[in-house]
């Protein structure tokens, strides 16, 4: 067991629906790994059973070596596995740094030195927030957006931001299921650079879901195939487009 996030043997059946069959990989610490596989394939419960919020029919999950299947999402979560939904609760009456602050505060409030020192450190760890808000934006292109009200934003700008809310709380494994969803060509394109940065740069391993092929070939350091609810293969981008099973798979050929 050597990856940041391990599956071993997954399984997860809906009253008979088999949407996992014995599933196993892992995702390795700074490394964008995708996972891919037409619809309906299982890749959004595999989402839901590392996060808690489906239980395995069989199988492990570890999370830097601790077993994590069977808890809460909360508690998932509290370990460092985090998640974007596609409507994600954004304050539409917020601006949008307003909001990605709101996504920090329970760290804020419960850090320990503002405990301990009162509200002299917490205002600096609020505005030492609110500095790292203002980074993750520029680096999204969003900077010029960090005071409008999150309502006034386009659907692609507010998942940008809800991505930002939630990297910002700095999460060691972030799952992003299809982040690229509706954006324009040019926001997809740097949604993507951004996952990789955060990977490279900011330390942050990121799972993702994807369907643009180009995206996951560009973007992701390994890519997890999925075919109904079964993996079929693994890879580096090079070698899962060779892959023979894959391109009849998921892309169709025969
Ligand atoms: N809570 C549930 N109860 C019953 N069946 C479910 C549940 N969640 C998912 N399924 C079924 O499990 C299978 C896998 O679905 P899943 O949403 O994981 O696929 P996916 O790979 O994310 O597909 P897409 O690319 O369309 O998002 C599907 O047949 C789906 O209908
Ligand atoms: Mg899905």
């Amino acid at each position: 067991m050597s990856g940041l996030l391990n599956l071993s043997g997954v399984s997860v059946h809906f009253s008979g629906l088999k949407a996992l069959t014995d599933v196993s990989f892992s995702a390795n610490a700074g490394e964008v790994t995708a996972l891919i596989g037409p619809n309906g394939a299982g890749k959004t419960t595999l989402f839901n059973v590392v996060s808690g919020y489906v239980q395995p029919t069989a199988g492990e999950i570890h999370f830097k070596g601790e077993a994590i299947q069977g808890l809460t999402p909360h508690e998932v979560s509290e370990k460092g596995v985090r998640r974007t939904f596609q409507n994600g609760g954004l304050f539409g009456d917020m601006t949008v740094l307003e909001n990605i602050l709101t996504g920090l505060h329970v760290q804020i409030n419960s850090n320990f030195w503002g405990l301990l020192f009162g509200t002299r450190k917490a205002d600096e760890a609020e505005r030492a927030a609110a500095a790292r808000a203002r980074r993750l934006l520029a680096l999204m292109d969003m900077d010029g957006f960090a005071d409008q009200q999150v309502k006034s934003l386009s659907g692609g700008q507010q998942r940008m931001v809800e991505i930002v809310r939630t990297i910002a709380t700095e999460p060691p494994l972030l799952l992003l299921d299809e982040p690229a969803v509706g954006l324009s060509p040019p926001m997809r394109a740097r949604m993507m650079e951004v996952i990789k940065r955060l990977a490279g740069e900011e330390g942050i391993s990121i799972l993702l879901i994807e369907h643009a092929i180009d995206l996951v070939m560009a973007g992701s350091d390994r890519i997890i195939v999925l075919n109904s609810g079964q993996k079929i293969a693994e890879g580096k981008p090079a070698e899962i487009r060779e892959n023979r099973e894959v391109l009849e798979a998921y892309l169709g050929y025969a």
